[in-house]
């Protein structure tokens, strides 16, 4: 008896270790901040052009002071936004990185138009070259210096978003308690400690960090990450990407009340 039972175990023991295994395995391979190397080797510089292309990312046009008045020529016409917001690269790609396959599958936002996860990790370079392409129609309006940034962002800044998101509950994976030290610390000194200081909107439909957190957390780790363009918002991406899970999660929790 004893004994049988002693060699289920070991059999289960050695299942567990493989399973185990396994899930580590999975863990390095989905992890970014193993895959991410590369971003960690860039120096000072070159890591302030990544920022920087977060932030062009949600908004070139206004973070470079260029004007358009006409739709973007690739935006289809059967899209339901017009004008300068269709040249904002998350319009066409998501907060998510996942254009048609993520949350502007659908509604108002919906394009039919890939997302950009298949260029991460790839060379700047070939991300440029795409930049520059017809479809995109952007021209001198983007300088070189921009488009590297742009280019760093896509290879080294953006994230597969639903290892941390739930998709259909939206909640973030992170620990409201531990994103409570961050943000009473550094966003509380704009957004108020009860995340109402900063209006998004209006009077009428009022917006706040916790409304948003909630709506769009995808957009909100977007900001989290990397600021809000044309404002003196800070970046917290030189944090692990685990903290920044945590500010999403007590923005979501605790503001979002
Ligand atoms: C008006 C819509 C639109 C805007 C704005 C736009 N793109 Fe694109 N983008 C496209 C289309 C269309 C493709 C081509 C997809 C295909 O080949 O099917 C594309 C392709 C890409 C790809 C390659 C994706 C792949 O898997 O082939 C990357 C990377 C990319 N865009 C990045 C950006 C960045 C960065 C910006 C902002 C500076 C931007 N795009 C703005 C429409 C847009
Ligand atoms: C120096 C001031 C400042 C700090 C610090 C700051 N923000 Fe902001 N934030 C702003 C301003 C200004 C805006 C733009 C407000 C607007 O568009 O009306 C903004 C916008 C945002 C938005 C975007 C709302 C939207 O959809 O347009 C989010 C989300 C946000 N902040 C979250 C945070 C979080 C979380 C922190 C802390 C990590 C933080 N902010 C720190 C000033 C700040």
């Amino acid at each position: 008896m004893n004994n049988e039972r002693g060699m289920k175990t070991k059999t289960t023991n050695k299942l567990f270790y493989c399973t185990y295994c396994m899930f580590i395995f999975v863990l390095l391979i989905n992890n970014p901040s193993v895959c991410a190397g590369e971003a960690e080797k860039l120096t000072g510089k070159k890591f302030a052009q990544l920022a920087r292309g977060g932030i062009l990312y949600d908004n070139w046009l206004t973070e470079l002071q260029v004007k358009v008045d006409n739709t973007h020529p690739s935006y289809p016409s059967d899209g339901k936004q017009k004008g300068e917001t269709t040249w904002r690269c998350k319009e066409c790609h998501g907060w998510d990185y996942k254009g048609k396959a993520g949350a502007y599958s659908t509604g108002s936002h919906y394009t039919g138009i890939v997302g950009i996860r298949a260029y991460s990790n790839q060379k700047p370079e070939k991300i440029i070259k795409v930049l520059k392409d017809d479809t995109h129609a952007f021209g001198n309006m983007i300088s070189d210096d921009a488009y590297e940034a742009l280019a760093l962002f896509v290879a080294y800044g953006q994230i597969d978003v639903d290892l941390y998101i739930d998709r259909t509950t939206k909640k973030s994976t992170g620990d409201p308690a531990s994103g409570w030290r961050i943000y009473l610390t550094t966003c509380v000194k704009c957004h108020g400690d009860d995340g109402k200081e900063i209006n998004f909107r209006d009077e009428a439909k009022p917006e706040y960090i916790g409304t948003i957190a909630n709506k769009n957390p995808w957009e909100t780790l977007h900001k989290i990450r990397w600021g809000h363009p044309e404002s003196q918002m800070i970046s917290l991406v030189f944090l692990d990407l685990e903290a920044q899970l945590h500010v999403l999660s007590f923005c979501q929790t605790v503001l979002g009340k």
